[in-house]
């Protein structure tokens, strides 16, 4: 179906990511900003060309999962290189961590960087300022569906399906690019009352992603850990996702 969007006001201005309304309201076009947070907001900078880069990045994933059988909000491109068309979702207020590999938060609690796991390791953080986003267990969760948004668990083990799905599928598409994919987050989102899809994006600002033969950082952990030029390590990604697809 060929639609004409156009833009339309500034609906909602988060960390990383602009949204706004379109002429079509079941529609909306999401930019990938050029702001960078870590620490919860601790630390932040600009990164000219970051929006693009991750926009770039993350439409072209989500059309490959689009593909290979994962339902996403992406719609199409956008006015603008750092944006694209989503159909519009009731976000569900969950961070889905899906773990490859032992790293971050993981490793500072139980050790083990590096780990290999034998299948995808799937974690939740509960989404809300007030209470700094805590991590939530999947009992938690179910307990309290006026606040998660998570109706029963065949919700939650769609999404858990979808994830680890997802884990297998970026791993692959990563690994031909020479990249490990260590971890990353996801996020879902409700397009209709029961119709859960994967939502938002997923960048180098949400992935550990590193050079398979040189142990090059090619993610967030460069800003996170001043590790180096955090375009740099995003363009080189991009770079490799261009060549594959030509
Ligand atoms: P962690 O090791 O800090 O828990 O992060 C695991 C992965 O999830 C890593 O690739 C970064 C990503 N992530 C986000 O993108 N946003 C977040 O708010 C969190 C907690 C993790």
């Amino acid at each position: 179906m060929e639609r004409d969007f156009i833009r339309q006001g500034l609906i909602h201005s988060g960390k990383a990511n602009n949204v706004y309304a379109t002429n079509y309201p079941d529609y909306l076009e999401l930019e990938s900003s050029d702001r960078i947070l870590a620490g919860n907001g601790a630390k932040r900078d600009i990164i000219l060309g970051k929006g693009v880069l991750n926009n770039k990045i993350s439409s072209t994933i989500f059309k490959y999962l689009e593909e290979n059988g994962i339902p996403t909000h992406f719609v199409c491109e956008g006015s603008n290189e750092a944006s694209k068309i989503v159909r519009a979702a009731q976000m569900i207020p969950l961070e889905v961590i899906c773990r490859l590999y032992a790293a971050g938060s993981f490793s500072k609690r139980y050790g083990l960087e590096g780990k290999k796991f034998s299948e995808p390791l799937i974690e939740y953080t509960y989404k809300s300022d007030l209470y700094g986003d805590p991590i939530i267990d999947r009992k938690t969760i179910l307990a309290i569906p006026e606040k998660t948004l998570i109706k029963n668990e065949r919700e939650l083990n769609l999404i858990d399906y979808y994830t680890a799905r997802t884990g297998l599928l970026l791993s692959k598409f990563y690994y031909e690019l020479g990249i490990k994919l260590v971890d990353f987050k996801v996020e879902y989102g409700r397009i209709s009352s029961d119709q859960i899809v994967l939502c938002d994006e997923i960048s180098p600002d949400t992935c550990r992603l590193i050079d398979i033969e040189t142990g090059e950082i090619l993610d967030k952990d460069l800003f996170r850990k001043d590790l180096g030029d955090v375009g740099k390590g995003y363009s080189k990604v991009l770079r490799r996702i261009t060549k594959k697809e030509k």
